[in-house]
Formats: C-alpha cells, structure tokens, sequence
C-alpha cells in the first residue's frame, strides 16, 4: 500500500516528505496535533477533533492554517491516495518555518501542516481488548497545558516506552496528590465500588478527549451515574472496573493496575458495553 503524506500542499510519497530544519515544530515542539479514527476510509468523530484542533491553535496564537471545508479535502485526498479503510489519521500544523530563536517572530509565518495515514488491524485490537490491557502508574511530570494537544510529548514517551518495557500497555499519571490525571496517550476512568462512572475534570491537568466527549453521551443513554471526581491509585485498583479512552484505543478495559488485578484480571462488562456502543456509533457516524 502507497504510503503517502500530505506536506505543505502537496501529496508526495513519505519517503519524499519533509519539513525544513527550521520549522518550529521541530525545533521547540511549537506544533499541535490531532489524531482521528478511520474506518472504511471515512473519518471517526470529525467535527469534534476539528473543534479541538482550533482551539489548541488559539491557545496557542498559531493562525488556522486553512478553513475547515479545505483541511476536510486535504484530509480525505490523503486517506483516498493512502488506500487505507481501517486505521488512524495523524494531523500536524506547526507555527512554521524561521531561524531558530525563542521568541515567536513578530512577522506572520505560514503555518506547516503535515497529514499521514497508517492502517490499524482492527479484529487484532479488539482481541486485546477482549483481553483486557495492563497498566502502570507514573508521576505526572508534564506542562501545565496539557489541554492543548501539542507535540510536546517527552514525559508522554518516556513514560509510555518505560510501561510498554514492564510490559503494560499503558501508563497512567499520578498527579502530586496521589490522584490519576490520566494516560500517556488516553483518558482514565473507573467505575468506583457504588457504580459511579469517575473520570478527571476539565479542570485537571488533562487533555479533553474527543473519545472522553463520546462516553459521556453513551453513559447518559446507558443511564450511569457519571462524576468527573479524581481517584486515586488505589480506588482505581479496587475499583469495580477500569479503562482507558482514546481515538486509537477506543475503550480499552483495564485489568491490571501496577501489579494489582482490576475488576477480577478480566475485562468489565459496562467498559465492553461502552466500547461495543462507542465502536458502532463512531462507525455509523464516520464521514
Ligand atoms: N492521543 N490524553 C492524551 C495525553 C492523549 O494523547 C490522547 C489522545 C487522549 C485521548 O484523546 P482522544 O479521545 O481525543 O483521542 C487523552 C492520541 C490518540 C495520540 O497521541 O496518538
């Protein structure tokens, strides 16, 4: 299969794409993404990652790179040129290109925007999620920010590759009151030993998951007593069950929490539940 990147303008073969040395995003992670879930070549959840792209570009004073109808067809020739059904569409807009210095230039710079596409084997991720993932904890030692989706993923991926060494799947944060943030790459949740559905605020240091979005909505149907409360390590390994959320992981079940079995060392019905009711809805839904 062609593998094939969208770079400033042009849809070129990823062995053939780059961005200048001195592009921002490079040089100081002045970049943000996103990340959508793919199926049948149609894109999972659109409106809300785009929603969350412009905002984490204002956050950032990082000008919209083109509108939203015209990413769309950027978007979309990328995946069609890919010829990928299933699988995971990676955005990046960085600030754009100038000598390296701090300080952002006072002079308008065009932003870079770089798209590529990769397949996912859907059954074989959900045969592991059938199984059930495993995690482990970590300090939180990120920025301030991390409601904006930027590239500055350093703690994220030296957390993550350590979990994945012990052999997790996933790495969750503690912030520095013992409480869950959330993961490296996906939102945290529990349902706490009354069935209360419990997942980090807004106003946590966290980022507001697009997927998260949807299981809000799911619960609601599902009529779950849902309360964005922290917990803690320990309730999350007492905890009736666990899992974790994200547009590549779905809703992924927790079985082990550092060491401790979750839920039996089996995954729950009620996060089985919202990732059968996620999975078709987001299907359904994929434009
Ligand atoms: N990560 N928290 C963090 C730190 C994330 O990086 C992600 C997504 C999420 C879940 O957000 P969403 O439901 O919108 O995917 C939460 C993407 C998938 C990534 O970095 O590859």
């Amino acid at each position: 299969m062609a593998r094939i990147a969208y770079v400033n303008g042009r849809y070129v073969p990823q062995a053939e794409a780059f961005v200048h040395i001195e592009d921002r995003g490079y040089q100081f992670a002045d970049a943000v993404y996103e990340v959508w879930a793919l199926f049948g070549g149609r894109l999972a959840d659109l409106d809300g990652h785009l929603r969350r792209l412009a905002r984490s570009l204002s956050e950032l004073d990082i000008p919209q790179p083109m509108t939203d109808a015209a990413l769309l067809t950027v978007l979309r020739e990328t995946v069609r040129r890919s010829g990928v059904r299933d699988g995971l569409l990676y955005l990046q807009v960085s600030r754009g290109q100038a000598p390296r210095d701090h300080v952002i230039p006072d002079r308008p710079l065009r932003p870079s925007v770089v798209v590529t596409v990769k397949p996912v084997d859907l059954a074989a991720l959900d045969a592991k999620a059938r199984h059930g993932a495993r995690v482990v904890t970590a300090r939180d030692n990120r920025w301030g920010r991390c409601d904006i989706k930027t590239v500055g993923l350093l703690p994220n991926v030296l957390a993550k590759t350590k979990a994945r060494r012990a052999g997790a799947a996933e790495v969750w944060f503690v912030d520095a009151d013992g409480r869950i943030t959330e993961g490296g790459s996906t939102n945290a949740w529990i349902i706490d030993q009354n069935g209360v559905l419990r997942t980090r605020g807004n106003e946590a240091n966290i980022l507001r998951g697009i997927t998260r979005d949807r299981v809000f909505d799911l619960a609601a149907e599902l009529q779950l007593t849902v309360e964005c409360r922290p917990f803690t390590l320990e309730e999350a390994q007492s905890a009736r069950e666990a899992f974790f959320t994200a547009a590549s992981a779905f809703v992924t079940p927790v079985t082990e929490i550092d060491g401790v079995e979750v839920a039996g060392g089996r995954p729950g019905p009620i996060a089985l539940r919202l990732r059968e009711l996620y999975l078709e809805r987001a299907r359904a839904e994929a434009v």
